[in-house]
């Protein structure tokens, strides 16, 4: 129990948020500190929370879930009102659809999603029935995503490969080999993770199965898929297997590929990072995982028409963090910050969704790669030669530099909004599964440099009322989308130049 008064307590159950005297700033005693790239960077705490009940259907008539594998505020969209409530739009792209006791056969997309922000800086607990008054969230559309010939990508497990796209002239950048769904079923199989909206409205996709990165249309046509090097790709004997169930012998770890993208805030830098190490990295054991690799793109001016291929510029290998029994907290998505520094999301499997209901780590950390060996078009390209065999770090090899930052888990915040960590299940216990992360200007004068950290949990779609394509499904519980507002200040970032389109 968190120690305070007993008055306040009853004063806070008896009037509510609502009545209760708003503090309009954050607390000084949650804040903790941290140093990276000779830059301090403050985590205010906890201010926001909201919920997507797991039954709800979107448009489709489909469950809604999966929504928090990848978030991103639409350009233009977060403002600030005159009685200090924030609104804005997320743009929230769900993985490859229900596959924890069948599979469906899931059609890429992405939910157009209103909230309201109005943060909580107080002290007292809230009930969860208040707590969740603090972020609002209103669905408003789906948009379904479509091949240039009009095929439908699907979320069904890429057992096939389409061979190099021949045609020339057609477009400056022809597809690769791509994953399909089988030999006799063409479709591309996209498992989407990662989501990178750029100034005109065009947007990357980045996916596991590749791993690859895809561009897309403002209506949703793909456009354009970027291949990483050779290191990264699945490969048996020389040859591509997308399968995500096994490992293959080189290349991303089965269901590990580019679960982080992120842009820079006027779209000519493209960063992706895999979820742990590459097999010949170590990746097939969680005891040898950690050592995963970035990538960095350097895009030309968007255009729509001219798709120009985008440049590699760098490659680099970021450390992981590890448990106490020396295992990978692998890493679901990353931001960025600035061309150096990262804000990535570390975390175990553990809590609402998964086993057990404790988790011991899942965090906002940061990294950044000012020191860090740039070791694109070296040896390292070749899946023979791994950055870190059986987890050991080659010696010429510098990785990025990793601190630990905002940590979800901590019981005091937890406790402000109605949440836990660890039993009992249910709608107040903390996900398991937080999957992506944006930022928004707090636009306060007296604190230019804060910002809003959002993130939001991957579900995966379950609830015991699913329902896909007119049929139900059960996934056993109900697991709710939760999405967190923190708090924090980034002095290293000029104001604005983050999400620099977002209006207040
Ligand atoms: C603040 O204003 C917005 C719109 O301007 C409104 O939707 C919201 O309910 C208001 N919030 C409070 C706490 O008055
Ligand atoms: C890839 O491997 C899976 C599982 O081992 C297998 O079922 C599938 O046929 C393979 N696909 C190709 C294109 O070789
Ligand atoms: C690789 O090739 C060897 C030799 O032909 C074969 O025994 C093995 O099954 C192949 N492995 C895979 C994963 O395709």
């Amino acid at each position: 129990m968190r120690s305070r008064s007993f008055l306040a307590a009853l004063v806070c159950a008896a009037v509510g948020l609502s009545h209760a005297a708003p503090t309009a700033e954050p607390d000084p005693k949650f804040a903790v500190s941290v140093q990276i790239a000779g830059s301090t960077l403050t985590n205010k705490g906890l201010v926001g929370f909201g919920r997507i009940p797991s039954n709800f259907r979107e448009s489709t008539g489909d469950t809604f879930g999966g929504a928090g594998s990848a978030i991103y505020i639409k350009r233009g969209s977060f403002k600030k009102t005159s009685n200090g409530t924030f609104t804005g739009t997320l743009i929230m792209q769900p993985d490859r659809g229900f596959n924890v006791i069948t599979t469906i056969d899931y059609r890429t997309r992405q939910f157009v999603v209103d909230f309201s922000l109005q943060p909580y800086y107080g002290d007292a607990d809230l009930s969860f029935a208040d707590a969740q008054e603090t972020l609002s969230l209103k669905y408003r559309s789906t948009l379904l995503y479509t091949e240039r010939d009009g095929k439908k990508p699907t979320g069904l497990e890429p057992l096939g490969v389409r061979a190099k796209d021949g045609r020339a002239g057609i477009q400056p950048e022809a597809d690769p080999a791509m994953p399909i769904a089988s030999a006799s079923d063409n479709r591309l199989s996209i498992d989407a993770e990662g989501l990178a909206i750029n100034p005109d409205g065009t947007w990357w996709t980045s996916d596991e199965a590749g791993p690859y990165i895809y561009k897309f249309n403002s209506g949703g046509f793909l456009l354009q898929t970027i291949q990483p090097p050779q290191a990264f790709l699945p490969l048996n004997n020389g040859s591509l297997n997308f399968t995500e169930a096994v490992d293959p012998q080189t290349g991303r770890a089965g269901n590990k590929g580019f679960e982080g993208l992120t842009i820079s805030p006027t779209g000519d830098k493209l960063f992706a990072l895999l979820q742990s190490a590459t097999v010949q990295d170590g990746g097939s054991d969680k005891s040898t995982s950690r050592f995963t690799r970035m990538v960095g793109y350097t895009i030309p001016p968007a255009n729509e028409e001219l798709n120009i291929e985008p440049t590699l510029f760098g490659e680099w290998v970021v450390p992981l963090p590890v448990n106490s029994k020396q295992n990978t907290l692998a890493q679901s998505e990353f931001h960025y910050l600035t061309d150096t520094t990262f804000f990535v999301l570390s975390r175990d499997a553990n809590g609402g969704g998964g086993s057990p209901s404790t988790s011991s780590y899942k965090q906002a950390d940061l990294f950044d790669i000012s020191g860090a060996t740039n070791i694109r078009g070296t040896k390292f390209d070749n899946p023979k030669n791994p950055v870190s065999p059986d987890g050991v770090l080659d010696p010429s090899i510098t990785p990025a530099t990793y601190v630990p930052f905002v940590n979800f888990l901590d019981p005091v915040q937890l406790a402000r909004f109605g949440l836990h960590n660890g039993n009992p299940t249910g709608s107040q216990l903390i996900d398991s599964k937080f999957e992506s992360l944006a930022l928004a200007p707090v636009n306060d004068p007296k604190f230019p440099n804060d910002y809003f950290l959002f993130t939001a949990s991957d579900n995966d779609f379950i609830s015991t009322q699913g329902f896909f394509d007119g049929v139900p499904f059960n996934g056993g519980e109900d697991i709710d989308t939760q999405i967190l507002v923190f708090r924090v200040t980034l002095p290293n970032v000029a104001p604005g130049s983050i999400e620099q389109a977002i209006s207040i």
